[in-house]
C-alpha cells in the first residue's frame, strides 16, 4: 500500500500524541487485544478489534497502527516540528560516479529475488510464509555484504513481536554522523484472507524491496563508503498499519539516533 510522504510524516507524530489515553487503559485494551489506530492527522487515536482493522484495511483507509508505540504523558509536537531542518537538502552531486555504478545494475538479479519473493504464499506479517520471507531477505542481503568485506557492511534482523522481523543493513560512514535511510516494506496481504490467502504482492512492495537489495549491492561492489551511514529497511507488517517502520523508529527514538534523511521506495514497478 501506498502512503502519502506527509502522512508517513505522520509516524513521528504518532509517537508523540499527547496523552488522552492513559497507561492503565492501554494496558487493559492491549490485553484484550484491541488495537489502537491513528485514522487522521491530529485526531486522537481510537481503539478496533482486529475484524475492525481488517475492515479498514479493506476499505482502503490509510492509518498508523499505533497499539505498541503509543506513549502516554508524551508532550504533543507538531508535524512541522518533527520535521524542524536537522538537514538541508544539496543539489544532487557525484553525477558521474553515479553514472558508473548504473552500468553495474543487473536487471536478471531483481528478476530473479522478485522470482523468490513472489514464490511465497504471501508475506503477511503474521504468516509463517511471512517470517520466512523476511529470513530470505536477510539471508540474501547477508551473502551481498559477505562478498565484500572490505566495506564493513552488516546485516542483522530487527525482531518483532509478531513473528516476522525487518531488515537492517548498514554501510558504516567514515564518522559517525546521523544516519541516512533507504526503506521499502518487505511484507503482502491478501486482505480477502490475509492469514493463507495468496498474495505475490510483485509491485507492493516486492518492487522497491528488490531495488533496495539491488541498490546495496552495487553500491558494496563500487566500493562506496559514506561521509555518514546508510542504512537498507526492509520493514515488516506495512500492511498491518506500518507496525515495521514504528517499531524502528520508536527504537531509534529511545536510543537517540539521529535520522539525516529517509527515502523510502513503495511500488516502483
Ligand atoms: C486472495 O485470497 C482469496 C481467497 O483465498 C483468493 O480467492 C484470491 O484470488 C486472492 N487474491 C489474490 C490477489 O491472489
Ligand atoms: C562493478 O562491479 C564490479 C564487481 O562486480 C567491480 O569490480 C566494479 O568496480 C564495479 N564498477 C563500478 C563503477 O562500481
Amino acid at each position: 500500500m501506498k502512503f502519502s510522504s506527509a502522512f508517513l510524516g505522520l509516524v513521528f507524530a504518532a509517537l508523540s500524541v499527547n496523552a488522552a489515553i492513559s497507561k492503565a487503559e492501554l494496558k487493559k485494551n492491549r490485553a484484550k487485544g484491541l488495537r489502537l489506530l491513528s485514522l487522521e492527522d491530529g485526531a486522537e487515536p481510537v481503539w478496533k478489534t482486529e475484524d475492525e482493522k481488517l475492515e479498514i484495511i479493506r476499505s482502503d483507509h490509510h492509518f498508523f497502527d499505533v497499539t505498541d508505540i503509543y506513549e502516554p504523558n508524551t508532550p504533543i509536537t507538531t508535524l512541522s516540528d518533527s520535521f524542524s531542518a536537522l538537514a538541508t537538502y544539496p543539489p544532487p552531486s557525484h553525477q558521474t560516479e553515479v553514472k558508473a555504478i548504473f552500468g553495474n545494475i543487473t536487471l536478471s538479479n531483481m528478476q530473479s529475488h522478485l522470482n523468490t519473493l513472489t514464490a511465497f504464499n504471501n508475506r503477511y506479517y503474521k504468516s509463517q510464509t511471512g517470517a520466512d520471507a523476511a529470513d530470505w531477505i536477510v539471508k540474501t542481503v547477508s551473502a551481498i555484504a559477505a562478498a565484500y568485506p572490505g566495506t564493513g557492511a552488516t546485516v542483522k534482523a530487527f525482531t518483532n513481536t509478531w513473528i516476522q522481523s525487518s531488515v537492517i543493513a548498514r554501510i558504516p560512514g567514515t564518522t559517525n554522523g546521523p544516519v541516512t535511510i533507504i526503506g521499502a516494506h518487505l511484507d503482502s496481504i491478501n486482505q480477502s484472507n490475509p492469514t493463507s490467502g495468496r498474495a505475490p504482492g510483485a509491485d507492493d512492495d516486492g518492487s522497491g524491496t528488490v531495488n533496495l537489495i539491488e541498490a546495496f549491492r552495487t553500491l558494496l561492489a563500487a566500493g562506496f563508503r559514506p561521509t555518514t551511514p546508510v542504512e537498507f529497511h526492509w520493514y515488516s507488517g506495512e500492511e498491518g498499519g506500518l507496525l515495521g517502520s514504528q517499531a524502528i523508529a520508536k527504537s531509534y527514538k529511545t536510543a537517540g539516533t539521529q535520522v539525516k534523511a529517509m527515502l523510502q521506495l513503495d511500488m516502483t514497478a
